[in-house]
């Protein structure tokens, strides 16, 4: 669809060194998916709607680099436990029993949550192949999507899963909205030759790889206690980090693992909420980013944060780490920004086409409705985000050209039918 977005308010990328977004009054205009002009009309364009920009906010759609999507119905389920008792006890019982529709409703109403505050792409690990897929194709989202890989040297279900990855990415690769990742979960679920298989299948299949790395103290201890490394040089010496990575939490890490880190190229997720949650502490954000880590941020799944809202997320991890550093200048709200939008789009190899706004890039856009009291007056935009907003003020949201809500109105979901359907799964396997 043509679009003219009028008089708006753009956080557009900034050419300054010492600041990455220079907030301007301006006409964006989007032609098909793609943004195609900023200030001045492209010759002969009619748009088939215009959107009032006055007194509103246009950002770039907001990336949420780790998540679960179909454990949203996993909600407030396994709350102020200990990390064996969330994950053993409780989560993956209920996982036990849940089917492949149950993760299509889990992964449709993160999809409607996520939407609704801001974020118009995800990197999402799941297990029930063509379910989150097929929620991302329905709804109009992008995502990247890494088929959940736990497993053991050559055994059969390991390489079945493998199998699986592939079986959905060449399902699906006709949506130019979702693209596809291997994911090893973590290195206490995949043995030190399963990984290696992966990393050899990553390189022959030109694939990025999605894992969890060095999240808990327990982790740390068990992967030294059985590998006599730390969970960094694992994947190191298995040869994953020579394929595009990245990787979730990394929050036990030390000097040396942060050396490998920028030393691969690997990219960081972080996820304050859940990492704080699950007790496990908090991620050296500032460290990385001194180093020159690509650091972005995600929420994780709904069962350990228990919210997918990156504004939320955006706002933790501006303040944590001032806190925890005893120092106000560690991580900025443009960091912040930075972290949940350009940072996450390189992460995910789609830098080309999404993470900020710029001419020839797909139009992945958020509008935020600025005559809000948690948003007035309009000092600073970018602070705003991180510091004053809570996702609420999002109010219309564009993905490759195409609008998914408006006036906080889902165009591509039926929420009450998302409610009902969740509720459905929360009374059978939840309770
Ligand atoms: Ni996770």
């Amino acid at each position: 669809m043509d679009i003219k977005i009028e008089n708006i308010l753009a956080l557009l990328p900034s050419s300054e060194e010492d600041r990455a977004f220079t907030p301007s009054n301006t006409d964006i205009y989007i032609k098909g998916r793609d943004i195609a002009a900023i200030g001045d009309a492209p010759e002969g364009f009619t748009p088939a709607k215009i959107i009032d920009g006055h007194g509103k906010l246009l950002i770039p759609g907001l990336i949420n680099c780790h998540t679960h999507s179909y454990m949203a119905f996993m909600r407030n389920v396994a709350d102020d436990l200990s990390f064996d008792e969330w994950l053993f006890g409780r989560i993956s019982k209920i996982e036990d029993n849940m089917t492949d529709e149950d993760a299509y409703w889990g992964a449709m109403l993160a999809i409607a949550e996520m939407i609704k505050s801001g974020t118009t792409c995800f990197n999402d690990m799941q297990m029930n192949i063509f379910m989150t897929t097929k929620a991302v194709k329905e709804s109009g989202m992008r995502a990247v999507i890494s088929r959940g890989l736990v497993g053991s040297g050559d055994d059969e279900a390991g390489l079945n899963r493998l199998e699986q990855a592939y079986r959905e990415r060449d399902a699906f690769k006709d949506c130019d909205r979702l693209s596809f990742f291997l994911g090893p979960h973590a290195p206490y679920t995949c043995d030190e030759a399963y990984l290696k298989k992966i990393a050899a299948e990553a390189k022959r299949e030109h694939m990025g790889i999605h894992m969890h790395l060095s999240e808990s103290r327990n982790e740390i201890e068990n992967c030294r206690n059985t590998y006599g490394c730390s969970p960094i040089e694992l994947a190191r010496r298995t040869g994953l980090f020579d394929s595009h990575f990245i990787a979730a939490h990394c929050v036990q890490i030390d000097e040396d693992d942060m050396d490998i880190l920028k030393k691969y190229n690997v990219n960081v997720v972080t996820n304050p909420a859940s990492n704080m949650k699950l007790g496990n502490g908090f991620a050296p954000v500032p460290e990385m980013m001194k180093k020159g880590i690509n650091v972005c941020l995600g929420t994780d799944g709904a069962a350990s944060n228990n919210s997918l809202n990156m504004i939320h997320e955006m706002s933790l991890a501006a303040l944590i780490h001032k806190g925890t550093h005893l120092s106000p200048l560690s991580v900025s709200a443009e960091d912040t920004l930075k972290m949940a939008t350009i940072n996450g789009a390189k992460a995910l190899m789609l830098d080309d086409i999404t993470g900020s706004i710029e001419v020839g890039k797909r139009a992945d856009l958020a509008i935020l409705d600025l005559k809000q009291p948690s948003m007035q007056p309009v000092n600073n935009p970018v602070a705003a985000l991180s510091y004053s907003a809570n996702g609420s003020e999002v109010d219309t949201v564009i993905i490759n050209g195409e609008p998914v809500m408006e006036g906080r109105k889902l165009l591509t979901i039926d929420e009450d039918l998302i409610y009902s359907e969740n509720e459905k799964i929360r009374r059978r396997i939840c309770q």
